[in-house]
This record gives C-alpha cells, structure tokens and sequence, in this order.
C-alpha cells in the first residue's frame, strides 16, 4: 500500500469520476492503495457512489462544477480537512464537442466554444489550482490530465474542443516549466485516437472498438505519471494504437 511518510493513505483527487474512463482508474488507484476523492457533477453524486460501492472506505464522492473556481476551492478545501491535501490530481473531466459547424453563427460558435472550455480548460485551471498550493507545500506530488489528439492535429467537426484541448496542452506544459523543480510532476497523457469506452461504442456503432485504446492502458500510464522520481519527470505522454 502506498502511504505518506506520515503513514496516512495518500489521497488523489479524480475529477470527472461519473465518466466512462473513471470506471477503470478510480478502481485501479484503489487497489495500488490510494484514498480516491471522485469529484462529479453536482446530482450525481448517489449514482456514483454506487458505481464505486465495492471499494468501500477506498473512494469518497463529492458533487461539484468545476468550472465554478468558488466552488472548487471550497470542495477541495473540504478534502484537505478531512483526508489531508491531496499528493495527485487525475484531471479526467472534459467534454467533447462536435463542432460549432460554419453555418452555425456567432452565437451559437461562441456557446460552444464556452461549453468546450468550461469541460476541458476551466476545469483543469480551478482544479490544478485548488491542489497545487497543498503540493508545493508538501514539496511532492503530481497533477496529471488527459488531452486529445485533435489539440494538435487538425480534423473536422470538433474545432471548439481542439481550441480547448490545444489551450489545456499550452497551459499544462507552461505549468510544468514552473513547478517542476518544487517536487511536482505535471504530465499531459494524450490519446492518439480513440479509447474503447461505452461512450464511444454507442457513439460509433460501425466502428471496430479492437482498433481504439485500452482504458486499462490508459489507467497503466496514470501510474506510471504519479510516481516519477525528481530526476525523471515525464510532462507529455502520447498514447496510440499500432
Ligand atoms: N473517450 C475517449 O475516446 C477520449 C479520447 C481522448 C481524450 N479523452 C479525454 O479523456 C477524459 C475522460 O474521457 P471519458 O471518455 O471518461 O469522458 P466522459 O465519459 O465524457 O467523462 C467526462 C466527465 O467529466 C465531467 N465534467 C465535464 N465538465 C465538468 C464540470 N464542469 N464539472 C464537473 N464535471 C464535469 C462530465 O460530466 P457531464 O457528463 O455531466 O458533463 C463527465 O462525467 C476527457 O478529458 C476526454 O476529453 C477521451
């Protein structure tokens, strides 16, 4: 079991827990010993605590909008008081949008730009920021999220989430060059396509899911993320089939 020096568990921060790809790592943190915080949409806090019933004590849910900086920080807060200040943050959160379209206007395009940042950029900023000052205090800990092949390689239909997965990228490397040397590992995994998730198989009926990325994969680089040694960090992480 992983421990501080303190002997407490150590506590990591998932956000995005209610989503397809937490069904793997909340698991998967659990049993290598981690007390997981799984941050979720407000009103789905019960259906979650369900879905993680069987790891027990391991996982404790809090409901909270994470593109909402008051709130984040008063839930994290909440955390720090109860289980200590989180040594990792797994930022799973975001949401894909598909598109705006050309013929879809200003006020459309900018709506779906806002929903695109709130699920993938203003989410990480609150929630990197929420943890970052327990972390720089304790000299330890990583912060780790996942961004998408559309942030740097251009494809049609999804041009409000590349901005935002782009922005998250820009803003995650920026934040490494500025923590790195304080003991905190900030790592961007970033999935060349798609993962094998109950989202995708509904969304792409036709599709062969044998082709798309393992969660457990995924989950495996997670790990891998959290424990890099001061003199070995790994701030990007490329993910791919074949
Ligand atoms: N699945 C893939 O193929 C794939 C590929 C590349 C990258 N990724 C990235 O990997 C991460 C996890 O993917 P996934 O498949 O698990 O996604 P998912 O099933 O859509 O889960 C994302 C979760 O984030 C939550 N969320 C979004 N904005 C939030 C906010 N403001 N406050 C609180 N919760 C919020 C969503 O809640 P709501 O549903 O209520 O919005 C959802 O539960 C995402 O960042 C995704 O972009 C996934």
């Amino acid at each position: 079991m992983l421990e501080t020096t303190s002997g407490k568990r150590r506590t990591a921060l998932v956000t995005g827990a209610g989503g397809d790809l937490a069904a793997t790592v909340v698991p998967r943190l659990a049993a290598t010993g981690w007390l997981v915080a799984a941050s979720v949409r407000p009103g789905t806090e019960e259906r979650v605590m369900e879905r993680f019933a069987a790891l027990g004590g391991a996982v404790t849910v809090v409901g909270v909008d994470l593109a909402e900086p008051e709130a984040v920080a008063e839930a994290v807060g909440r955390l720090e008081r109860a289980y200590g200040a989180p040594e990792a943050l797994i930022h799973l959160a975001g949401r894909f949008e598909p598109g705006p379209r050309p013929a879809d206007g200003v006020v459309n395009a900018a709506a779906v730009l806002e929903r695109a940042l709130d699920g993938n950029l203003r989410s990480a900023v609150n929630a990197c920021a929420a943890v970052l000052p327990g972390m720089l205090a304790a000299g330890r800990g990583a912060l780790v999220a996942v961004g998408a092949a559309a942030g740097a390689s251009p494809a049609p239909g999804s041009v409000a989430y590349a901005a935002a997965k782009g922005a998250l990228a820009a803003y995650f490397r920026s934040l490494a060059a500025q923590v790195a040397k304080r003991g905190v590992n900030v790592a961007l995994l970033v999935p060349k396509g798609a993962l094998d998730t109950p989202g995708n198989r509904r969304a792409m009926p036709d599709a062969d899911p044998a082709a798309w990325i393992a969660p457990d994969a995924l989950t495996d680089a997670v790990l891998f993320l959290l424990d890099r040694p001061p003199r070995g960090l790994v701030h990007e992480l490329p993910l791919s089939v074949g």
